[in-house]
């Protein structure tokens, strides 16, 4: 049994691969997410684009993975359902934090901002390159919606399969699309021996980011 607080008060990992300085950083965050970003693709991570999303609903906080689908200018994008628990709260509350975790690495990236829809005609280009598999899914599911059982929601896709039969392209859903988050915080988290973590953070400023050192 792993599930034991002794076992899980041993499992520890010295960090001890990279180090991280104001003096090695680009002066712009996007520049260095896209550093860390190659070198993640590079590396042994599983999804190196998969990101925790938080997001404010009723005054919690409420996290969830999705997939980082490429950038709009500097804010990074992903797609969902906009009548999913994360768009009902998007719809309340626009700001949202995303946390990308690349273990192989010993790093952490948070950034924070606010959260707005894609053009409707971008969200439009990326669901049609998307297979049509998951172009029927996205529309047979109504995402976070209590389904009653694993045949609702098989007998859902089927007759969403049966209604496009001979439709071709599928045309995206209203419900469905990309959001961008406009980043105002960033924070690259480097892994250190004796948990003397390297953690820079680049806080907007006006116009200008300001580069500052956080204690682990
Ligand atoms: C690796 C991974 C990738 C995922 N990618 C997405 C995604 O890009 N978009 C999405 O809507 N859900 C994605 N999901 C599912 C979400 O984590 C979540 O279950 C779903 O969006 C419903 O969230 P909500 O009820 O909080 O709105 C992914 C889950 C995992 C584990």
């Amino acid at each position: 049994m792993g599930l034991d607080n002794k076992t899980l008060e041993n499992l520890r990992v010295a960090y001890k691969m990279e180090k991280l300085d104001t003096g090695d950083i680009k002066n712009d965050p996007f520049e260095q997410f896209q550093v860390w970003f190659d070198e993640a693709l590079k590396s042994e991570c599983d999804e190196p684009n998969a990101f925790t999303l938080s997001t404010i609903g009723n005054n919690r906080p409420h996290s969830r993975v999705v997939l980082l689908k490429g950038f709009h200018q500097k804010s990074p994008i992903f797609y969902t359902n906009y009548l999913s628990q994360k768009g009902h709260e998007l719809e309340s509350n626009p700001f949202g934090a995303i946390n990308f975790l690349w273990l192989p690495l010993q790093r952490q990236v948070r950034i924070e901002g606010k959260i707005y829809k894609l053009d409707a005609r971008l969200s439009d280009a990326y669901f049609n390159k998307r297979p049509r598999g998951s172009q029927l899914g996205a529309i047979a599911s109504p995402q976070s919606e209590k389904v009653e059982n694993r045949k609702t929601l098989e007998d859902l896709f089927d007759a969403t399969e049966e209604k496009f039969k001979t439709i071709d392209p599928i045309p995206r859903p209203e419900n469905w699309g990309g959001y961008y988050l406009v980043p105002d915080y960033y924070e690259f988290w480097q892994g250190r021996d004796n948990r003397m973590h390297d953690r820079l953070s680049y806080r907007l400023d006006g116009a200008s980011w300001i580069i500052e050192r956080l204690a682990p």
